[in-house]
């Protein structure tokens, strides 16, 4: 991984907190120990992007039973509502704040040239969590950690091939731009792409995801398999499916990503036919990763985190046995 960046700021902190030590005595809010605030605590500020999915709802959770202060961070979380210039904001208050490591997951990829640079100025390490950025700015973070969308794709679009090679597909993609919907895109289309003859976004929403089905059944009355880029698009696609007379995972196949409880529930019952996860609880792996940030550590640049897969033979057990 390139750690000249970090090693940079690292650095930097140290000598400005000598000086700043010298300057003003006891009032050190001091970088120089690693990052930390004066009290001892990590400063962090974590631009979470919305709360638009039940993974999106799962992810906050294990994010905020982590960075705790018991856990000795001192953590600025703030929602951004899938508005990218609230993230844009909330970084820039992060900055004023002085925070020793920001984190963020941001809605889409592009957009953040500016505001990645003002904060690579300001010498505050950033840790991109879920998903990824597309930008000009040399060594714009000094790790990730997330799943592999690419993969997860890939995963969903064997199933179909095995499964149902002649299938007619509509794909509910993700919000539009960003590398979750891009990426799983690639992904499935990698190996089942001729197959798709219709696609919408449902921007990662239950009632945008229903919405884009109603259209579609008009549109594409032969379709028989939906792939949902996350399960609460396929939630609102049953419900389309559903009142248009249709019976969801027998007429109408649906595949999803996430395998939240209501995704792995519809499975369960047959609605959903095939559930590709993407594991939302890495709260405990994200403070691992900032408090080696904030020490100088090395860290590796990405950290994917592991996904499984379910069909139709779930059960009760596993699904009561999983924390999200
Ligand atoms: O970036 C991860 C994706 O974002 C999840 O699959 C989806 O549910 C969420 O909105």
């Amino acid at each position: 991984m390139t750690m000249s960046f970090k090693r940079g700021v690292v650095s930097a902190i140290a000598a400005l907190s000598l000086l700043s030590l010298a300057a003003c005595g006891s009032d050190g809010k001091a970088e120089g120990d690693g990052g930390s605030g004066g009290d001892g605590t990590i400063k962090v500020g974590f631009s979470q992007l919305g709360a638009e999915s039940g993974w999106r709802t799962a992810n906050t959770e294990s994010i905020k039973a982590n960075l705790t202060a018991e856990n000795g961070i001192n953590l600025t979380f703030v929602d951004a509502q899938q508005k990218q210039e609230n993230q844009i904001k909330a970084l820039r208050d992060f900055i004023d704040q002085d925070v020793d490591v920001i984190a963020f997951s941001p809605v889409i990829e592009t957009g953040w040239d500016e505001v990645l640079q003002d904060i690579k100025d300001a010498g505050i390490p950033v840790v991109l969590v879920d998903r990824t950025v597309d930008t000009t700015v040399e060594d714009p973070f000094v790790t990730w950690i997330g799943a592999d969308f690419t993969a997860e794709g890939v995963t969903a679009g064997e199933w179909v091939k095995e499964n149902h090679p002649d299938a007619k597909i509509f794909e509910l993609q993700g919000t539009m731009g960003s590398g979750a919907q891009a990426n799983r895109q690639d992904g499935f289309r990698s190996v089942i792409g001729d197959n798709v003859i219709g696609e919408a976004s449902g921007n990662f929403t239950r009632t945008e995801g229903k919405a884009a089905v109603e259209a579609a059944l008009q549109a594409y009355p032969d379709l028989d398999l939906i792939f949902a880029h996350n399960d609460d698009m396929g939630l609102g696609a049953i419900e389309a499916i559903e009142a248009a007379g249709k019976v969801p995972g027998q007429d109408i196949q649906i595949v999803t990503v996430d395998g939240v409880h209501d995704g792995l529930v519809a499975l369960l019952e047959g609605k959903f036919n095939y559930v590709v996860e993407c594991n939302p609880a890495f709260g405990d792996q994200l403070l691992e990763l900032i408090k080696q940030v904030a020490a100088g550590e090395d860290v590796e640049k990405s950290t994917i985190v592991v996904d499984e897969a379910f069909d139709q033979t779930i059960t009760q057990e596993v699904i009561d046995g999983r924390s999200f």
